[in-house]
């Protein structure tokens, strides 16, 4: 079966004032169709850096990666795409049902099949009573909530989320789960990144953790995480040295 995401020996590095700063080291990675892999690792682990090579914001310094069999450095790759920013930046001036629109349109969907979808989404999103606002007039997680609906606008194989429920009260957490899971029960393939130990934990089929841009751990929770531990003293271990401090 061919891979949702294929990532080989990717390295990244930036030129910076010092020099230069390696934020990947030759990261390897395989994420199969229909299941919800999490991309954790603490800050500047590199998962930004990682989403971004997939999205083709930035070039590998080496290595490779295809999405759903294309490499990323050509556009194709991001056709059947759905993808969520860490910061989403919306157009302020737009309305949700208007940002909905735009978006659909860019991947040249049709009246009815943007409507339908548009009015499925903000439902899902829980936004339907605010679609005809101003997006300048939301709150945060009200804006989160709407980028994931943007994403979801093309019906993706595959979705690419930076930390899709930063910002987001128990409830919204909530309806992103049952969103992913959903997708999932589609046969399509998520990649979230996440510093959400017990949204992974409930959601993921695998996890991936990176610390200084490198994979150190990736697997099932049940096969990484030994009885009686848990994800978080894991995590801890994993990217630190602090082997049985407490938590
Ligand atoms: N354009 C850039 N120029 C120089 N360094 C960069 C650039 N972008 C990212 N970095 C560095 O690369 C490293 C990885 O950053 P990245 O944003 O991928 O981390 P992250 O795992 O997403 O962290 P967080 O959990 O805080 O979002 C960091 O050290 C960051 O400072
Ligand atoms: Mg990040």
């Amino acid at each position: 079966m061919r891979a949702a995401i294929e990532i080989r020996e990717l390295s990244v590095t930036f030129a910076t004032r010092r020099g230069s700063h390696a934020a990947l080291d030759r990261l390897s990675l395989t994420v199969m169709p229909g299941t919800i892999c999490g991309f954790l690792g603490p800050n500047g682990a590199g998962k930004t850096t990682t989403l971004h090579v997939l999205l083709g914001f930035i070039p590998p310094t080496a290595g490779s990666a295809t999405l759903l069999g294309a490499d990323v450095r050509q556009s194709i790759a991001r056709e059947r795409i759905g993808y969520l920013p860490e910061n989403p930046d919306l157009y302020g001036f737009l309305s949700g049902w208007e940002l909905l629109a735009f978006a659909g349109r860019l991947f040249g969907l049709d009246r009815a099949t943007l409507r339908q979808r548009s009015r499925t989404l903000l439902e899902e999103t829980g936004l339907a009573d605010d679609a005809d606002r101003r997006i300048a007039t939301y709150s945060r997680g009200m804006k989160q909530r709407l980028g994931l609906a943007q994403a979801l606008i093309n019906d993706p194989d595959l979705l690419i989320l930076d930390e899709p429920t930063g910002g987001l009260d128990p409830l919204a957490r909530l309806d992103v789960r049952r969103i992913l899971a959903g997708r999932r029960a589609a046969g399509k393939t998520v990649f979230f990144s996440s510093h959400e130990l017990s949204e992974v934990e409930s959601v993921c089929d695998r996890i991936a953790i990176l610390a200084r841009g490198r994979l150190v751990a990736e697997g099932t929770l049940a096969g990484l995480v030994p009885p009686g531990q848990t994800l978080e003293r894991f995590f801890i271990d994993s990217v630190t040295d602090r082997k049985g401090c407490e938590v």
